[in-house]
């Protein structure tokens, strides 16, 4: 049996359409309820926080799953990329109030200690030190979009969907850092003991484009 961790939220959805389609059981993560464990066929599911994901994997808890690109590189776990399936796109971009817009397009050294509010502040400090920048990082867990709006931060590092979001709380993109997408990846250690079965799933993916 293998155990393949899988974001909850809003890509849930969008991860069982993808499970459907390269013909993994999926009918009882239709009717899962409240459930976090499910057995489904040869299949073990643990529906997890995007965030935790990762880590499942890098425990060796799972020995495969579904994650968000932007969650990978947060954690910075060492975990094997078998699949970036062009699924969950979105992008993480650097946002903030049209009065700040004359601070990105300037020199670098405008940024300087900027307070930048994210719930990714392992990308973010690499981000702004890439730049060689310094800034301020605040690490919230949710509706980061309010940090600015209430003089908690100056701009926000976050990810951008539909823009939707920033739209509705007066904010702008000032930059773009990375596009981000749902990738199938394993543990080091999974792709060693159960590769035939992992190789299957990547077929998988490959035969429909992936
Ligand atoms: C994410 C992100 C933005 C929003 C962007 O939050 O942090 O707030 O989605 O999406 P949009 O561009 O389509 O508006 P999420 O809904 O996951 O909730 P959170 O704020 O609790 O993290």
């Amino acid at each position: 049996m293998l155990t393949v961790a899988l974001p909850t939220g809003r890509v849930m959805n969008e991860v069982i359409e993808l499970l459907d389609s390269i013909g993994l059981p999926s009918a009882r993560l239709k009717d899962r309820g409240r459930k976090l464990v499910l057995e489904d066929q040869n299949y073990r599911y643990i529906l997890a926080k995007p965030m935790d994901v990762p880590l499942y994997v890098d425990h060796g808890v799972a020995d495969l799953a579904l994650v968000g690109s932007d969650v990978m590189w947060e954690a910075g776990a060492s975990l094997i990329e078998l699949i970036d399936t062009g699924m969950g796109k979105c992008r993480i971009v650097i946002a903030g109030p049209k009065e700040l817009e004359s601070r990105f397009i300037g020199h670098e050294s405008e940024l300087m200690w900027l307070k930048v509010a994210t719930k990714y502040p392992n990308i973010a400090d690499a981000h702004f030190s890439s730049r060689g920048v310094q800034v301020e990082i605040i690490h919230l867990h949710g509706s980061i979009e309010l940090a600015p709006r209430l003089g908690l931060s100056d701009c926000i590092m976050d990810i951008v969907q539909t823009g939707s979001t920033l739209k509705a709380n007066n904010l702008k993109v000032l930059a773009n850092v990375t596009p981000v997408s749902l990738r199938l990846v394993a543990s080091r250690k999974s792709s060693e003991f159960h590769w035939n079965e992992i190789s299957d799933i990547v077929n998988r993916f490959r035969s429909i484009g992936r």
